[in-house]
């Protein structure tokens, strides 16, 4: 399909959408300077995730944990949305977008206004005591302070092999169920269970991401590109459109 033509042929569906949900991987904040992690410079290409983003990682190898989460926490301070996240939140506003499920632990979707936004896989902006569980700061953890009670400080991430906040999944489910249209941007789809999310509705489904992952003949339309640029030419049609309209 050629692009104009997917960005057109989403650019319809969107549009007249009323209970759009989407689902959100690292590639959408890969146009604001965040790394994502499968892609030829995603962070798993040169570090073994197991070896990081595990309980076992944690418990038995707490300075590489805390390096690699510390790296990317202090890269986010100067991190801001781009203008797609922007958009997205627009859609949300008028009432296109009525859920978003993120694997993002970024919160950019959240620092660009958008409100009904479920953290699948958690966050790296607040931080609790991997023992009893009791809340503390960014810079608690940065700094390497212990809990009271002695223990370990973690951002809240789900680390594989966690179980994933029930809240956000249901609530995530729920929507996805009711959907009239799902919209997919820039994932790999290869993490479970969030990978299955997208197949379960009978609504329109759309799939921005830069590469082929071989998931594109599950969708209804494919659009090959920047999640910023395609939500950017799609805004642009939807907009032309709605001022044809109003002429
Ligand atoms: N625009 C759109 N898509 C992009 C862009 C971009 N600018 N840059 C990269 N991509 C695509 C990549 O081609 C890749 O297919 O985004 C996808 C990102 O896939 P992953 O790196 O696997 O990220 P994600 O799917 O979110 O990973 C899921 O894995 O490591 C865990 O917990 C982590 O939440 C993460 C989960």
């Amino acid at each position: 399909m050629e692009n104009l033509d997917a960005i057109r042929q989403a650019a319809v569906l969107i549009r007249e959408a009323r209970k759009m949900v989407l689902i959100s991987g690292a590639g959408l904040s890969v146009d604001s300077g965040v790394r994502d992690f499968r892609s030829s410079s995603g962070w798993w290409r040169n570090i073994d995730p197991r070896t990081v983003a595990t309980v076992e990682a944690l418990e038995t190898n707490y300075d590489l944990f805390h390096d690699f989460y510390s790296m990317r926490i202090n890269h986010l301070h100067s991190v801001v949305p781009h203008h797609g996240h922007h958009i997205l939140a627009e859609w949300e506003g008028r009432g296109i977008l009525t859920c978003i499920g993120t694997q993002n632990v970024d919160r950019l979707h959240q620092a660009a206004g958008s409100q009904n936004v479920h953290e699948l896989h958690g966050t790296i902006r607040t931080f609790r005591c991997h023992s009893c569980g009791k809340p503390h700061s960014e810079s608690a953890f940065l700094q390497k302070e212990k809990c009271a009670c002695g223990g370990k400080l973690r951002p809240n991430v789900v680390l594989f092999g966690e179980s994933l906040p029930s809240d956000a999944w249901n609530q995530t489910i729920n929507a996805i169920q009711e959907a009239d249209v799902v919209l997919v941007i820039g994932t790999s789809l290869q993490v479970a269970p969030v990978n299955q999310l997208p197949f379960l509705t009978s609504a329109p489904r759309i799939f921005i991401n830069a590469e082929e992952t071989g998931h594109e003949g599950q969708f209804d339309v494919f659009v090959k590109g920047s999640a910023l640029t395609s939500l950017v030419a799609i805004h642009a049609y939807i907009d032309s459109d709605r001022s044809n309209e109003s002429v």
